[in-house]
């Protein structure tokens, strides 16, 4: 199934903050080496450099942690992978931080934070997969498989006028 960006094309207030993260870079060379497939983006995420994504900042959520808008979707093996992670968030979740994505119809909870995320450190996170995440990516990984760490980027920079 494809999902779709749950804010598409819209970026919110640019406040000078944004989610760089190469999301998980083992499965990115997959889908464009041996899987013959192909990333796009949506919604607003952009490239960094080959591979390497940033996410602009769309809100701050109840807890106080950032929600993150666009998405990057996968397509290999002549449509059979299909995997889109669209509008990442940190959220809490019974005590724990989690990263969700979405799905078009909520937010999924794919992985949860090796380090509390309040007060910015969620930046450098590990973000380890749950069973949902084990899910999106079609059971290729093991529960608690890591993802790359989490990035925070200040891209945009602030109107300086007084
Ligand atoms: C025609 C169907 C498929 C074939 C023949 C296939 C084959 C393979 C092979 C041989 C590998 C290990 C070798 C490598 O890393 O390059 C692999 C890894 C993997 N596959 Fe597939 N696959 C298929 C479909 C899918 C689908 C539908 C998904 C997910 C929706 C998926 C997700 C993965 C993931 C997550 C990995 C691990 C990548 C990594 O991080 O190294 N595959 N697949």
């Amino acid at each position: 199934m494809t999902v779709e960006p749950e804010r598409g094309g819209e970026a919110g207030e640019p406040n000078g903050l944004g989610l760089r993260w190469r999301i998980k870079d083992s499965f990115v060379r997959y889908v464009v080496g041996n899987a013959g497939g192909r990333y796009s983006l949506t919604g607003g995420a952009d490239l960094v450099a080959d591979r390497y994504f940033a996410f602009p900042f769309a809100e701050s959520g109840p807890e106080a942690l950032p929600r993150f808008a666009g998405g990057v979707a996968f397509r290999a093996h002549g449509g059979m992978l299909r995997v889109a992670i669209v509008a990442p968030a940190l959220r809490e979740l019974d005590g724990r931080t989690v990263l969700t994505v979405g799905t078009g119809e909520e937010q999924l909870a794919i992985a949860t934070l090796d380090i509390p995320a309040h007060d910015g450190g969620w930046v450098g996170a590990v973000p380890r997969l749950t069973e949902s995440g084990c899910d999106l990516f079609g059971g290729g990984y093991e529960l608690g498989e890591p993802l790359d760490p989490l990035e925070s980027w200040s891209g945009i920079p602030r109107s300086t006028t007084a």
